[in-house]
């Protein structure tokens, strides 16, 4: 597949990097290209960079990986012809600029809202799936937690897109729990918050979320 990312940070480059490791060719989106210097010159002749509307038509299917508080306006720069019908993975969280009280991180959604809603409501004919915005960019590609494999938790209204995105998640070594259609990512948004709680109060940020199951 091409693989267009849009969003330069460490989820960007480390996806970026996971999806040219299972063979596939990865087009990162910035505005400034020279933030990419290095991961150009580590990830091969498979990676390359461009525009957010260069990552957008190049893409079969869309990473959406940038600051929450962008995503939107980042979405609106690549166009939403270029990205219509495809598959976007939003592993977006809508992280407030207000500092974390006492290790909690604030969100500028509320309960009964999400930031995956809103961006799917502006772009009704794209398909976004909630997915790789619980757990830290570490452990996203193949995660190694001594051979027990932890869960992502998915979510989105395509049923087509949550199949391309399943199987990219077993590619990558996830145990996989679809929780239904984009309302649950009001669900799914906010583990993030949960996941940085250990690390904001006591530096423990190698960890990732399981189910249980009986
Ligand atoms: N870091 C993690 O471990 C982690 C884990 C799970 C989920 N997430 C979520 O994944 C997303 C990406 O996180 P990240 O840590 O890789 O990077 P980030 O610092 O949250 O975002 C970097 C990207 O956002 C864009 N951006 C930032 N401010 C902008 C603005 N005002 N206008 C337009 N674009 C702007 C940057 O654009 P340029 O390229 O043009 O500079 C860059 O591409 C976030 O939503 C985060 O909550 C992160």
């Amino acid at each position: 597949m091409n693989v267009g990312i849009l969003g330069s940070g460490v989820v960007g480059q480390t996806l970026g990097s996971g999806f040219i490791k299972h063979g596939h060719q990865v087009k990162i989106g910035t505005s400034s290209a020279s933030k990419l210097n290095d991961w150009l010159k580590s990830a091969g002749s498979n990676a390359s960079v461009g525009s957010f509307e260069e990552v957008a038509k190049f893409g079969d299917v869309i990473v959406i990986a940038v600051k929450g508080t962008a995503a939107l306006n980042v979405l609106e720069k690549a166009g939403s012809k270029n990205f219509a019908n495809k598959t976007i993975l939003d592993t977006t969280n809508p992280i407030a600029d207000a500092a974390p009280v006492n290790g909690v991180l604030q969100y500028f959604t509320n309960q009964n809202d999400s930031l995956m809603e809103q961006l799917q409501s502006k772009f009704p004919e794209s398909n976004f799936v909630k997915v790789f915005s619980c757990v830290g960019s570490p452990f996203m590609v193949n995660p190694d937690f001594n051979g027990v494999k932890p869960t992502m938790f998915i979510a989105g209204n395509n049923e087509k897109a949550k199949g391309v995105v399943k199987n990219i998640l077993n590619t990558f070594g996830w145990e996989i729990e679809d929780m239904g259609n984009v309302e649950a990512a009001r669900a799914i948004e906010p583990l993030c918050i949960l996941w940085c709680i250990p690390g904001f109060r006591e530096n423990r940020w190698m960890h990732a979320f399981k189910l249980l199951k009986k």
